[in-house]
């Protein structure tokens, strides 16, 4: 487990450790509206899509103490625009839809229990969402960690660890994996442009842990893995269509497409509710259009002429750039719609 807790609930309260201010300083937020979790979610204090999962299910649940009155249908009514503020924040991580319909089937099948029964059942789940979480990660780290080879440098992207799961990570928990079974593991992260969760989160985590890493800029990676210094890819994703294409941290496309040029296995780890079933091929997948600002400034600091500029902030990675999909039912390779099927 890391060593540090991406959200608790606590009193009666969503805590968060703000990812915004990492690495500099490492502060705890607390939150106690559902519009403080939902605005907590869209400003990155947490992300990651298990992470945004988590948040939304905390967020339901906080929803339902907000509410004050008597009447049980005015709160399951008040609960449906919860989740639908919560829905509306972030539109490429599925387990955030996830986590809400999740939430909301619980409303459904226990509205005819008093509101108080109700709270704490939601309260419940949320928590269990949290628990599952973590357990799902750590089964995810032993299947994934058998594609780990015993003395080698992995490259990962952006963060897919504890910061953007319960605690332990997709890819991060990988590796955390493999190095709790005694292989030698040393970690390149890409620092990720233009939010920096490599430079930011990943650094900082794994150092925080003594998991061996080096930091690296997106634009060095190709000749690292043409001067022989990468020995595999494991990165996470936000969404995964049932073709097995990838959306993930923008730039990820481009770690896939080099890895297949230099012939090092790509690995995607993600827990089966990162699936999206529904969703047939990875164009249908919404990518989120981030402000401009996280391309044109670094904190405060204008970088860039004042042109026109876009910010994807996810990308997607063809099914046949990747090797395995890592999953806590298992590892799945191509052909992807048939294997993918199966762990429904
Ligand atoms: O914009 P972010 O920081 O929420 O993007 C996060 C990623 O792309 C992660 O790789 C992904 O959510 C997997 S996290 C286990």
């Amino acid at each position: 487990m890391s060593s540090f807790k991406t959200i608790e609930w606590t009193d009666n309260k969503v805590v968060m450790i703000d990812q915004r201010k990492l690495p500099g300083v490492e502060i705890y937020n607390e939150y106690s509206t559902h519009k403080e979790v939902a605005e907590a979610i869209k400003s990155m204090v947490i992300r990651g899509a298990p992470a945004i999962g988590v948040a939304a299910a905390m967020g339901v649940a906080i929803g339902s103490l907000e509410y004050k009155g008597e009447d049980r249908q005015k709160m399951i009514d008040f609960l449906d625009k919860v989740c639908d503020t919560l829905a509306g924040t972030r539109p490429t991580a599925v387990n955030l839809f996830w986590a809400i319909d999740r939430m909301k089937r619980v409303i459904d099948a226990n509205k005819d229990k008093n509101i108080e029964e109700i709270k704490n059942i939601l309260v419940t789940e949320a928590n269990l969402i949290l628990r599952e979480d973590i357990e799902t990660c750590m089964e995810i780290g032993l299947q994934g960690s058998q594609l780990i080879i015993k003395d080698s440098s992995v490259l990962t992207h952006c963060n897919a660890g504890g910061l953007a799961t319960g605690g332990y990570g997709t890819a991060l928990g990988v590796i955390r994996s493999a190095i709790e079974k005694g292989k030698n593991i040393t970690v390149i992260s890409s620092e990720t442009r233009p939010f920096l969760q490599g430079a930011r989160l990943t650094a900082w985590e794994l150092q925080k842990d003594d998991i061996p890493v080096t930091l690296v800029t997106d634009n060095m990676v190709g000749s690292l893995m043409g001067n022989g210094r990468i020995d595999s890819v494991v990165v996470g994703a936000d969404r995964i269509a049932a073709n097995g294409d990838v959306a993930n941290k923008i730039g990820t496309y481009a770690v896939a497409v080099m890895a297949k040029h230099h012939n090092i296995p790509f690995y995607v780890a993600a827990p089966v509710s990162t699936i999206d079933f529904e969703c047939s091929r990875g164009d249908r997948i919404p990518i989120e259009q981030r402000d401009i600002s996280e391309v044109t400034h670094i904190g405060d600091t204008r970088i860039a002429a004042d042109v026109d500029v876009i910010n994807p902030a996810f990308d997607i990675t063809p099914n046949g750039l990747v090797d395995a999909i890592i999953t806590e039912k298992g590892v799945v390779k191509a052909p992807y719609n048939e294997s993918i099927a199966k762990l429904r």
